[in-house]
C-alpha cells in the first residue's frame, strides 16, 4: 500500500507555559519558544506534502490567563508575520485565519489581515491559526447566519444540510482535518474543531510544545497511515 501523507492536519499547540516555568523562564518566554517551534513545523508541514495545517494559537477562553500573558500573546503575531511574511510569499504559503478577527487588539487585527491579504493568491500550504477561536461559539454563529438567511428567504431550510452548514464555519472552503495532534500531555480538545474533527483520528504527544519537533510530526502522520493499513489489513484478512 502506498502511503499517502494527511492532508490536513489540526495541532493544538500545549505547553508552552509549563516550558518556560520549568526552565526558571516566564510562561512568555515559553510561548516565544512555542513560536519558533511553530515556525519550524510549518517548513516540515511543507516538506512532508501536508496541503492544510492548522494551529491552534489563542482560545477565547486564553483572555482569562493574566493581563501580561495576553498582551504577549496578543503581540506575538505582529512579530510574527512581520518577520516571516516576506518568506512566506517566496514559499507560496497562504494563510488563513480561523476565529473572531474583529476583536483582536487593532495592532494585532492589522498584522493578520495583512498577512490574509498579501498571501490570499498563494497557491501552495496553507496555513490556517485559529486565533480567538472558539468551536463552540462557530457553530453558534452558524446557526444564527442560517437562521437569518432563512428568515430573508436567502436560504430554503429544507436544503440545509451538512455540506451547506459548512459554509457557515470559519473553515468553509477547507477539508476536515484528517488527523489532530495535541502536544503538552493532556488528553482534551479544548473547544477546537468540534464539528470539523468527528472523523479526525486524534494524537496525544506527551512533549511540551516548544520541544515538539520535524520527526515527532512526521511519527503522527505515519502513524495514521499504520493504523490505517492494519484496518485494511484486518478487512482483507
Ligand atoms: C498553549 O500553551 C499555548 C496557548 C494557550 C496560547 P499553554 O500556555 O496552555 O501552556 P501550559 O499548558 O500552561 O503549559
Ligand atoms: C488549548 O490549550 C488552547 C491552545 C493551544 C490555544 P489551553 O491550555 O488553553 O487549554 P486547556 O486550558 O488545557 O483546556
Ligand atoms: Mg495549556
Amino acid at each position: 500500500m502506498t502511503s499517502t501523507i494527511p492532508k490536513h492536519v489540526a495541532i493544538i499547540m500545549d505547553g508552552n507555559g509549563r516550558w518556560g516555568k520549568r526552565r526558571g523562564l516566564t510562561r512568555s518566554e515559553g510561548h516565544y519558544a512555542g513560536s519558533q517551534t511553530m515556525e519550524k513545523i510549518i517548513d516540515a508541514s511543507a516538506e512532508l506534502g501536508i496541503e492544510i495545517l492548522t494551529l491552534y494559537a489563542f482560545s477565547t477562553e486564553n483572555w482569562g490567563r493574566p493581563k501580561d500573558e495576553v498582551n504577549y500573546l496578543m503581540s506575538l503575531p505582529i512579530k510574527f508575520f512581520k518577520q516571516k511574511l516576506p518568506e512566506f510569499m517566496k514559499r507560496n504559503i497562504k494563510i488563513y485565519i480561523s476565529g473572531d478577527i474583529e476583536n483582536l487588539p487593532k495592532g494585532t487585527r492589522d498584522a493578520v489581515t495583512k498577512a490574509m491579504e498579501e498571501t490570499k493568491d498563494n497557491t501552495g500550504l496553507i496555513v490556517n491559526f485559529a486565533l480567538n477561536y472558539s468551536s463552540r461559539r462557530e457553530i453558534l454563529q452558524a446557526i444564527c447566519h442560517v437562521i437569518r438567511e432563512a428568515e430573508e428567504k436567502q436560504l430554503d431550510i429544507d436544503c440545509l444540510d451538512e455540506a451547506v452548514f459548512e459554509q457557515y464555519l470559519y473553515t468553509k472552503n477547507l477539508p476536515d482535518p484528517d488527523l489532530v495532534i495535541r502536544t503538552g500531555g493532556e488528553k482534551r480538545v479544548s473547544n477546537f474543531l468540534l464539528w470539523q474533527s468527528s472523523m479526525a483520528e486524534l494524537c496525544f504527544v506527551d512533549v511540551l510544545f516548544p520541544d515538539f519537533t520535524k520527526e515527532m510530526l512526521k511519527k503522527a502522520v505515519f502513524d495514521v497511515n499504520s493504523q490505517e493499513e492494519m484496518k485494511l489489513n484486518e478487512y482483507v484478512g
